[in-house]
């Protein structure tokens, strides 16, 4: 197959940890007889210095112009004044939201090979293997905002959600459960907001019609952020709006062992000439920059969404499954980057980790 992968570095350690992902999809191209292309764009606060805008069009043009999207991530202290006209995360934003993207997969399973590792107890962990499936283009993100002024020092954000949105990303989610373990857990604040209220409605009627067979429950956003710890692995698929999503999976990286081994895809309705969705891919971390261009950040969650890229954009499910497995098969050799080195066999950084990966390919 021939593909185009546009690639957005992006901030901090973005451009190393893609740099690594490239290579490992270059050795997949190699091993299994593909042709891949990469286009490159700028995304973020680098986007800012050079093109003084954080999601240029020519950016935006790249994107539509591949099969699927490879993003590092953005922002960083540079661009962290509160008072400035832009910011590198309106890239991020803004990206997903004009491809579309309205439904972001992040997959949290435990790694054997990280079990004592982690700060969780081995017996809480054993057996997590969780899908979130975070709504992205709604919610309070995107809803009517307000800056404070300095005269008037109020503010507001507003979380607005209609129908339509609401059943595109239940569908998806309640047919990811259907493929998988046949549960389906909605979040929700649904005993005070309004939106939440909606959200619980539309999501117990569409079920009832168009997914008897997977079962489903209502679960509050705080309970839950609790039952992540104490019992993850009662959960299937778990369903949330845009800002629960992102605040419950930073909570269940944990859960894998480092917020540097989550991956994650967010796929839209328009497809690429593959009959694939043209889907964005990005590790679920930030640019880090207190580690960037020290060489010692992880690149294991951009390599693992290399391989969702392979999965959801490609259809290339084989290919996908060996990165996949050749990421299994380095962490049980024993090497670690820093972040997850807690009591290591080899710590390495990642150059070496990718290296490693793409060796095992
Ligand atoms: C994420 C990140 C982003 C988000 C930030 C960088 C805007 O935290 O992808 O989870 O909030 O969506
Ligand atoms: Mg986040």
């Amino acid at each position: 197959m021939k593909a185009i992968v546009a690639v957005l570095p992006g901030d901090g350690i973005g451009p190393e940890v893609t740099t690594e992902a490239v290579q490992v999809l270059e050795a997949v191209g190699q091993r299994f007889g593909h042709e891949f292309q990469f286009s490159y764009g700028l995304l973020g606060g680098c986007a800012i210095d050079a093109a003084g805008n954080p999601l240029p069009a020519e950016t935006v043009m790249l994107c539509q112009a591949s099969d699927a999207v490879l993003l590092g991530a953005v922002g960083g202290p540079k661009w962290d004044d509160p008072t400035a006209s832009m910011r590198p995360e309106q890239g991020l934003l803004g990206i997903r939201r004009v491809l579309g993207l309205y439904a972001n997969l992040r997959p949290v399973k435990l790694v054997p090979a990280l079990l004592h590792a982690s700060t969780l107890k081995p017996e809480v962990l054993a057996g997590v293997d969780l899908l979130v499936v975070r709504e992205l283009t709604g919610g309070v993100y995107f809803g009517p905002r307000k800056e404070a002024t300095p005269d008037d020092q109020v503010a507001y954000d507003t979380m607005l959600y209609s129908r339509p949105e609401i059943e595109r990303v239940t569908r998806l989610a309640a047919q990811a459960a259907r493929e998988r373990r046949g549960r389906l857990a909605s979040v929700d604040k649904a005993n005070v907001l309004a939106s939440s209220r909606l959200w619980r409605r539309v999501v117990t009627e569409l079920m009832r019609a168009e997914f008897p067979d997977v079962a489903l429950e209502h679960v509050l956003v705080d309970a839950m952020a609790m039952h992540l710890i104490r019992r993850p692995a009662a959960y299937d698929v778990v369903l949330a709006e845009n800002l629960f999503g992102d605040i419950l999976t930073d909570e269940a990286s944990m859960l894998a062992g480092s917020m540097g081994l989550l991956p994650s895809a967010s796929l839209g309705e328009e497809l690429n000439p593959h009959g694939q969705p043209r889907g964005l891919y990005e590790p679920i971390h930030g640019s880090a920059p207190d580690i960037a261009g020290r060489g010692v950040a992880n690149p294991l969650a951009t390599i693992l969404s290399a391989a969702m890229l392979l999965r959801h954009s490609l259809g290339l499910e084989a290919e996908a499954q060996a990165v996949e497995a050749a990421v299994d098969a380095v962490l049980a050799a024993g090497l670690r980057t820093p972040d997850i080195a807690d009591g290591a066999v080899e710590v390495v950084g990642t150059a070496a980790m990718g290296a490693a990966v793409v060796e095992r390919l």
